[in-house]
């Protein structure tokens, strides 16, 4: 895909991380909240390595099938592979664009994806409501205030993070504020039976678990070491940074949390 713009997690071990941070039990209640049922046609959009797109999948059984989308050939050629099967297929495309050629879907399911297409989240928003049947239901789920609630984080390490989300913001297209942005998509499209959910992600607190020390590892060595942010705060530069990180993050005292958002709506009949 020519052009494709650069995901800002990118790396060789993103569909590990993905992976693995997947909570199988928090998806299926937030699928069953938002209205999936057996028998439907489903599109994960921005489904990253195929495995949510399966669990969606399996939900709409008996009867239904699903079409995983992401703009990553090396990711959709993982799905294809791992997953595929009759009735669970892979595309590649950038949602910015409109999509064509994957037919229509009674519930749509956006989750971790708005978050990096700051500047075209409302545009991604408007395509995934045209795939839509009328009636037909869109799920979007995000963060709000990514990464960015930790207790008693020291304030060079505050200011630090602050520093780098605005960079990651103002360069990257990143969007650590987009959850709380979801209700209006919906409104202002003119959905119908619109609902909200809250959620902990991130809900960190005791000893440090293995996947969340994977997980925000990979989060320092590729989405802060891409934000280019200069780090005024240390004199050692990003390795001091990064390693007063792991120290405060590996403290069994800290508590850190992101808000999880969720907003559901109907489709009605007479959205162009
Ligand atoms: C953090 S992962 C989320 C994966 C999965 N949805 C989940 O809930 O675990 C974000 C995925 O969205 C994809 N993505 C980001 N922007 C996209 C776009 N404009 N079009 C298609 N996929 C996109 C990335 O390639 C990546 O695989």
């Amino acid at each position: 895909m020519e052009n494709a713009p650069q995901y800002l997690m990118e790396n060789k071990e993103e569909i590990e991380r993905l992976e693995r941070k997947t909570d199988r039990v928090a998806l299926e209640r937030q699928a069953a909240w938002a209205g999936l049922q057996a028998g439907m046609r489903v599109g994960d959009m921005g489904c990253g390595p195929g495995l949510t797109t399966r669990f969606l999948f399996e939900m709409a059984q008996p009867g239904g099938t699903a079409v995983g989308v992401d703009l990553s050939a090396e990711r959709i050629a993982h799905a294809a592979a791992k997953h595929g099967t009759d009735g669970l297929t892979f595309v590649r495309h950038n949602l910015v664009k409109p999509v064509t050629g994957i037919g229509n879907f009674d519930f749509i399911w956006a989750r971790f994806m708005l978050e990096y297409n700051r500047g075209r989240a409302f545009e991604i928003v408007q395509n995934l409501t045209r795939l839509l049947n009328p009636g037909g239901i869109l799920c979007l789920i995000d963060l709000d205030y990514n990464c960015l609630n930790h207790f008693e984080m020291p304030a060079p390490l505050m200011s630090a993070l602050r520093g780098i989300t605005r960079r990651l913001e103002e360069t990257a297209d990143f969007d650590p504020y987009v959850g709380i942005k979801l209700y209006s998509f919906l409104y202002d499209l003119g959905f119908e039976a619109i609902d909200m959910m809250m959620a902990p992600h991130h809900l960190i607190f005791g000893q440090l678990k293995e996947v969340d020390a994977f997980n925000w590892t990979k989060k320092l060595e590729i989405a802060v070491v891409r934000s280019g942010y200069d780090f005024p705060e240390f004199a050692g530069g990003y390795r001091q940074f990064a390693e007063e990180f792991q120290k405060f993050f590996a403290d069994p005292r800290r508590f850190t949390y992101t808000p999880l958002i969720a907003c559901r709506g109907r489709r009605p009949g007479s959205i162009g």
